[in-house]
C-alpha cells in the first residue's frame, strides 16, 4: 500500500475526465439525429406488419408510411431508405417488377414527397427483391445446373429501375449490387433524363456477409441456391474496399457506403483516409438484432450498448449510418438535450 506516499507524476491524463463539463470539452466525436439514415420498408395492400426478425420495425403500406416519415422527421432523422416488399407472385426471371412505375417503391416516394417534401428519399438499387432467384442481378443458368450473375446485364437493368424511383421523385439512389461499373452508368442515365440533381450513394465496399439474415427473412430476398462471393467482397479485404472507393470517386459517386459498419470499423477508417468523399456506414440486420436480442434477455442495456455502437461508426470516420435504430436513438438523443 502506498500509504501517504504521493507519486511523482506530472502528467495524469484522468484530469480531463474529471467532471461531466471536462469530458464534454474533450470529446472527439459525436452522434446526431442528423447523421441518421432510416432503411424503411414497404409492401402492397393497406396493412403495417411487424417484422418478427427486427423488433421495431415494421412493412408498411404506403397510405401510412408518409405519416410515419413526418413524425420520423419531427424527430430529426433527415433521411429514409426505402425497400420493397414484393409478393411471390410479382416476380419473375428478370426482376421486371423492379421498374414498373406503379410499384410500391415508386408510389411510396411520391406519397412521402407530397406528405412531407423535406424529407430525403433515398431508395435501394438492386434486383433481389423482384427477381424468382433472390440474386440482386440478372441470372444465367446453364446446362450443367451452374449459374452466372450477368454484370453488363444487371447494369442496365439497374438503370430503368433507378430511373423508375427518380421520376417517382426520389433524392439519391443507393446501388446496392455489387456489379463494376454501375455507378458510372447510373450516373449517365440520371443526367441523359436531366435528374443531375439527384445523389449516387454508392454500396461501395458491401462484403458477402452472414449478418444480412434478418433483412432477407422481412424481404423474403434471400437467394434460392447458391450465394452472392461473386459480386459482394471477400470479408478478409480491406484493400480491395481502397480500389472499389477510387473506382467509385473516379465514376461519380456523390457519397461511399460500407457495410456491415461495426464488424469492418478497420475499412471504415481506411476509406477516410484514402478518399474526400462522405461516408456511410450500415448497421445491418445482423448487427442489430445481435443487440436487441441480448437487451430483450436481460444481458446488454440496449440504450447504452446501441449508443457506444453507433458512436463506435462515427468514430472510425463516417458522416452517416443507415441504422434500424434510428427513431428511437433520435428520441433518446432528444431526452439527454
Ligand atoms: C440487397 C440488400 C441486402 C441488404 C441491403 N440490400 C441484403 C443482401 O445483399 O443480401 C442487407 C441489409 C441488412 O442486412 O440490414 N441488395
Amino acid at each position: 500500500m502506498l500509504m501517504g506516499v504521493m507519486m511523482n507524476l506530472p502528467v495524469r491524463p484522468r484530469r480531463n475526465r474529471k467532471s461531466a463539463a471536462m469530458r464534454g470539452l474533450m470529446r472527439e466525436t459525436t452522434l446526431s439525429a442528423a447523421n441518421l439514415i432510416y432503411p424503411m420498408f414497404v409492401q402492397d395492400g393497406d396493412e403495417n406488419t411487424p417484422i418478427e426478425s427486427l423488433p421495431g420495425c415494421t412493412r408498411w403500406c404506403v397510405a401510412d408510411i408518409a405519416a410515419e416519415c413526418r413524425r420520423l422527421y419531427e424527430l430529426g432523422i433527415p433521411c429514409v431508405d426505402l425497400f420493397a416488399v414484393v409478393p411471390e407472385h410479382k416476380k419473375d426471371a428478370q426482376g421486371t417488377e423492379a421498374w414498373n412505375p406503379q410499384g410500391v417503391v415508386p408510389r411510396a416516394i411520391a406519397a412521402i414527397k407530397a406528405e412531407v417534401p423535406e424529407m430525403l428519399v433515398m431508395t435501394d438499387v438492386a434486383l433481389d427483391p423482384f427477381n424468382t432467384y433472390g440474386q440482386d442481378g440478372i441470372v444465367r443458368e446453364y446446362e450443367d445446373g451452374s449459374y452466372e450473375i450477368l454484370n453488363d446485364e444487371t447494369v442496365e437493368a439497374l438503370c430503368r429501375q433507378a430511373l423508375c424511383h427518380a421520376r417517382a421523385g426520389a433524392d439519391v439512389i443507393s446501388p446496392s449490387d455489387m456489379m463494376d461499373g454501375r455507378i458510372a452508368a447510373l450516373r449517365a442515365a440520371l443526367d441523359a433524363e436531366g435528374f443531375t440533381g439527384v445523389s449516387l450513394l454508392s454500396y461501395t465496399a458491401k462484403y458477402a456477409s452472414a449478418y444480412y439474415g434478418p433483412f432477407r427473412g422481412a424481404l423474403g430476398s434471400a437467394p434460392k441456391f447458391g450465394d452472392k462471393k461473386t459480386y459482394q467482397m471477400d470479408p478478409a479485404n480491406v484493400r480491395e474496399a481502397v480500389r472499389e472507393a477510387l473506382l467509385d470517386s473516379a465514376e461519380g459517386a456523390d457519397m461511399l457506403m460500407v457495410k456491415p459498419a461495426t464488424l469492418y470499423l478497420d475499412v471504415v477508417s481506411e476509406l477516410r483516409r484514402h478518399t474526400q468523399l462522405p461516408i456511410a456506414a450500415y448497421h445491418v440486420s445482423g448487427e442489430y438484432l445481435m443487440l436487441k436480442a441480448a437487451a430483450a434477455s436481460g444481458w446488454l442495456d440496449e440504450r447504452s450498448c446501441m449508443l457506444e455502437a453507433l458512436l463506435s461508426i462515427r468514430r472510425a470516420g463516417a458522416d452517416m449510418i443507415l441504422t434500424y435504430a434510428a427513431p428511437q436513438v433520435a428520441e433518446w438523443l432528444r431526452e439527454e438535450e
